[in-house]
């Protein structure tokens, strides 16, 4: 019997605070099956850089950014990656009825961060110009100490830092374009994670109807 999940807890932290940390979103065991699934992906060279900006603004700056990512082209096909993705859309779905966000399409990617790489303070999207709303964050990472290093801070509303160690099974979601946050560098392994973003598309590029 595996456990339900509260999406109205989820629901609420991000209205009340923009962010939730939600530990144990997925069993160790279906974590550690798309754990060794991105290392098999990553093994056989097939992350590349992360970049910064988009188009033709991008560009690789690891002052900036030092993970590299692999896109999943097609989650709701992918083994292992499937039953994160039908629960990560029937949050997204959650968040349609309850917040009225219009959410209808989902993007994701492995990231690993080596150690010593980092992320700076950044946001997802900007007010107004984005597609991006709602970012999430599932780590990867069994047994993960805080000598580890490697936290996800999150810069709070009320100016507070909140670190959230990159723990196995553990998601983190935010508010796109209002959560600053950043990732310190893992100190002597290696920090791996599965990101993606809640997106509203208008409605001329959404291929299929996302509600079904
Ligand atoms: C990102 C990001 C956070 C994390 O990829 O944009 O901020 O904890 N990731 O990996
Ligand atoms: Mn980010």
């Amino acid at each position: 019997m595996t456990e339900e999940i509260n999406f109205e807890k989820i629901s609420l932290d991000l209205v009340n605070q923009g962010y939730s940390i939600y530990k144990n979103f997925l069993p160790t065991a279906e974590a550690q099956q798309i754990l060794a699934h991105s290392l098999q992906i990553y093994k056989q060279d097939n992350f590349q850089p992360a970049g910064i900006g988009k188009g033709d603004e991008w560009q690789r700056n690891q002052s900036i950014r030092g993970d590299e990512i692999y896109w999943i082209e097609n989650p709701e096909k992918t083994a292992h990656v499937a039953n994160f993705y039908a629960k990560i859309r029937a949050l997204a779905l959650f968040f349609n009825r309850d917040l009225f966000i219009g959410i209808n399409y989902i993007e994701m990617h492995f990231a690993i961060y080596p150690a010593g790489k980092f992320y700076k303070k950044h946001f997802d999207s900007f007010k107004g110009s984005d597609k991006r709303k709602v970012s999430f964050v599932l780590y990867l990472n069994p047994d993960w100490q805080s000598d580890d290093g490697g936290e996800l801070r999150i810069y709070t509303r009320d100016k507070q830092q909140v670190d959230v160690l990159p723990e196995m099974g553990t998601l983190v979601c935010f508010l796109s374009n209002e959560i600053l946050h950043e990732v310190r560098a893992p100190k002597n392994r290696k920090r791996v994670s599965l990101t993606g973003w809640m997106r509203k598309d208008e409605l001329k590029d959404v291929l299929v109807d996302f509600s079904r």
